[in-house]
């Protein structure tokens, strides 16, 4: 087939490099000679006045640098469980992906560029399903998409959670404090492994490895009649203790989400140790800012890469780092399981080279 024109939207929580994405998509097509369409929030926009744009080589100029997308995102919006609120004040949930294929087709769109995480992904592999012709673009901070070594934003995530670390050290030191820092990264520890690491906290507890309490409070023990008289704690929201389990807090608009780990943590160590301790939930500030140099330029390359697939046809794929190439996987690789930090990676061993607690 002949393209002609092209789509892309960004869904679920933003993550940094999302706008250099868009730009190496529009530049790419550009090519191609190809018109771009961006559609704002995720799919909504579809079905929205003016949540259509025409994207041009001006229109993403001086974007790469930029945190959140300029297409906005949702991570609420799914077609397949679309919310109709119905006159009694309840909410009815319909599978509009037909509507949205045939959206995409009253737009003459050929192809759709999907960038998000593995739920974004999992929509834009239920799609491909009913017909539209997909790439995806993985995103997340966390790095837990399976088939791709790498996600965009997670090095960015790393580097912001990294300068907490470094400024929590003096304020702790001044104050012979222990201070719990709680990160993001749902159910996998990559954020907080590689963060905690280079941050050189002292404890670091990952969901990987549920965490013993008697283990934490002996390091932090150490720490304190060793002479260094202050420790730091990072603790993911996903960490549980061994036998027990997440905590989940409900947001504003009644969703469960991950959160509550580091007041825990915190609680516990003072209550076993009588330290005094403070806690920090570092937060969206994760997500939050412009991307680093090599999330500028993995985005760069996943935004160039998928319009290649795209002008190659190949459909229903995504693209993935395998370093040093990047290369096109199923999507229902990308989206067949969350990628946790393997117990064997090297990550862990130089962090237990390096003598720091992981609660195990
Ligand atoms: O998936 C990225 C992520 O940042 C998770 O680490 C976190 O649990 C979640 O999003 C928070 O999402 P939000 O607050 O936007 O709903």
């Amino acid at each position: 087939m002949s393209i002609k024109r092209i789509a892309v939207n960004t869904g679920g929580g933003d993550a940094p490099g999302l706008n250099a994405v868009i730009r190496a998509v529009v530049l790419t097509a550009e090519k191609y000679g190809w018109d771009v369409l961006g559609i704002r929030d995720s799919y909504d926009g579809l079905f929205q006045d003016d949540g259509v744009v025409s994207l041009d080589r001006k229109s993403v100029s001086g974007i790469t640098h930029l945190g959140g997308t300029i297409l906005g995102t949702t991570n609420r919006g799914n077609p397949l469980k679309w919310p109709r609120p119905q006159p009694d004040g309840s909410v009815r949930y319909e599978d509009w992906s037909q509507k949205v294929v045939d959206a995409f087709d009253d737009l003459g769109v050929d192809a759709v560029i999907a960038i998000g995480g593995d739920g974004s992904l999992d929509i834009a592999h239920k799609l491909s399903l009913k017909g539209l012709r997909v790439v995806g673009v993985p995103k997340t901070i966390d790095n837990d998409l399976a088939a791709t070594n790498l996600t965009f934003g997670f090095m960015t995530a790393v580097e912001t959670a990294t300068d907490a670390l470094g400024k929590l050290h003096s304020t702790a030191e001044a104050h012979e404090r222990v201070m719990v820092v709680e990160l993001m990264g749902r159910t996998a520890g990559w954020l907080s492994l590689f963060a905690g690491v280079a941050g050189t906290a002292d404890v670091i507890l990952i969901p990987e490895i549920p965490y013993d309490m008697d283990v934490v409070c002996r390091k932090i023990e150490e720490r304190y009649t060793s002479g260094s008289e202050f420790a730091i704690v990072v603790v993911a929201e996903g960490a549980f203790p061994a036998g027990g389990q997440p905590l989940f807090k409900e947001t504003a608009e009644g969703q469960k989400r991950l959160g509550g780990m580091a007041k825990r943590v915190s609680d516990e160590i003072h209550e076993r140790t009588g330290r005094e301790t403070r806690e920090l939930v570092l937060g969206h500030l994760q997500r939050g800012g412009g991307p680093n140099a090599y999330d500028r330029l993995l985005a760069l390359r996943f935004g160039a890469a998928a319009a290649d697939l795209v002008a190659e046809e190949r459909f229903g794929t995504m693209v993935a780092l395998d370093p040093p190439h990047v290369l096109a996987v199923p999507l229902e690789e990308g989206i067949a399981h969350i990628k946790h930090v393997p117990l064997d990676s090297d990550v862990i061993a130089t962090a237990r080279s390096l003598g720091i607690c992981l609660g195990d």
